[in-house]
């Protein structure tokens, strides 16, 4: 084999964001949103290049041992380069990695751990090696700590199986999809800046308690029932949880004005439901409608209006072999 290409989905949280770091559920889903990476040999060292980004880097040994021991080397690649060299066992081999997305970066939606999933999957393919995918999101989950520090463990494992992932307490339970819903996510560009929006909402924690844990609660109540409402492909009920939880997230002070602007003009344009995604403060909303058409009709409204705006689907495939 002289080549292989692998893809990857990226994910959104559903519902759960904020009352997760108190111990209570959150729910995220793979998008129809993918990243493919194709792996090939070459002469010697390991040469990353991203078409989105026109960027190439590429790693000598000594750099990619440098990135072991927690050293910076590019900084905009060393989480997948990291990746790599574990599928590449570590050895000197010349491995070549072109990769292409269509899920936006730095806007919490899964785009690194996606990247690295792929190219671990493409390089054990071209090895033959053929890793499961267990041994793939445990090395993809290597490259999120180069990226993230101290990640939850969600995004590799999404990248890696796909459908629906139910986190609590540190641990993970995957759920299969046998649906797809679309999904309108609305891209404030607004950078957000994840530690301090948490530390924001454990400050509110701490003066009131007894306002604030309800709230979590609460949260914590509403995915469980939003799990129940997606496996049972009740999209309704799934939309007015939506709803519901964005109020209990802006009522935290994690929403942001262009957030609810966005939010609002598609509750106004009939979706299902609209909540911010992720840690707010900026970064992505997400509204589900009842059908693609209906999507389309507002995508297309909303971009016209200069707005960045993305049509997917939830999606039930992780990580697969594209082609040889
Ligand atoms: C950020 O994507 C999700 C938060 O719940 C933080 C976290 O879980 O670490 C806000």
């Amino acid at each position: 084999m002289e080549s292989s290409i692998a893809s990857a989905p990226g994910k959104v949280i559903l519902t759960g964001e904020h009352s997760v770091v108190y111990g209570y559920p959150a729910i995220a889903v793979a998008l129809g949103l993918r990243c493919k990476v194709k792996a090939s040999y070459q002469d010697e060292g390991l040469t990353i290049r991203s078409k989105d980004l026109n960027l190439i880097h590429t790693y000598s040994l000594n750099d990619l041992q440098h990135i072991e021991q927690k050293l910076t080397v590019f900084k905009k690649f060393d989480n997948i380069a990291f990746g790599a060299f574990l599928a590449m066992n570590k050895k000197p081999v010349g491995i070549n990695l072109e990769i292409e997305s269509e899920i936006p970066i730095s806007s919490g939606l899964g785009s690194s751990a996606a990247v690295s999933v792929a190219a671990i999957k493409s390089i054990s393919n071209l090895f033959e090696q053929n890793l499961i995918d267990k041994e793939i999101s445990d090395l993809a989950y290597q490259s999120e700590i180069i990226a993230h520090g101290t990640p939850s463990g969600i995004d590799n494992s999404i990248a890696t199986y796909g459908g629906l992932l139910k986190f609590e307490k540190g641990n993970i339970t995957l759920n299969k999809l046998n649906f797809t819903i679309p999904l309108i996510i609305g891209n404030t560009q607004v950078q957000r800046d994840t530690k301090k929006i948490v530390k924001n909402v454990k400050d509110q924690f701490d003066h009131f308690p007894k306002i604030i844990d309800p709230i979590l609660k609460t949260m914590g109540e509403l995915t469980e029932n939003a799990e129940n409402a997606l496996i049972s492909g009740d999209f309704k009920k799934l939309g007015e949880l939506l709803d519901i939880n964005h109020g209990l997230l802006s009522s935290l002070g994690t929403s942001h004005p262009k957030l609810d602007d966005l939010i609002w003009k598609m509750r106004s344009m009939n979706v299902l439901g609209a909540k911010l995604t992720g840690a707010g403060g900026g970064g992505c909303m997400i509204a589900i409608a009842e059908n693609i058409n209906t999507a389309n009709t507002i995508s297309k409204k909303l971009n016209e209006e200069g707005y960045n705006i993305i049509v997917t689907n939830l999606s039930p495939e992780g990580v697969k072999i594209e082609s040889n």
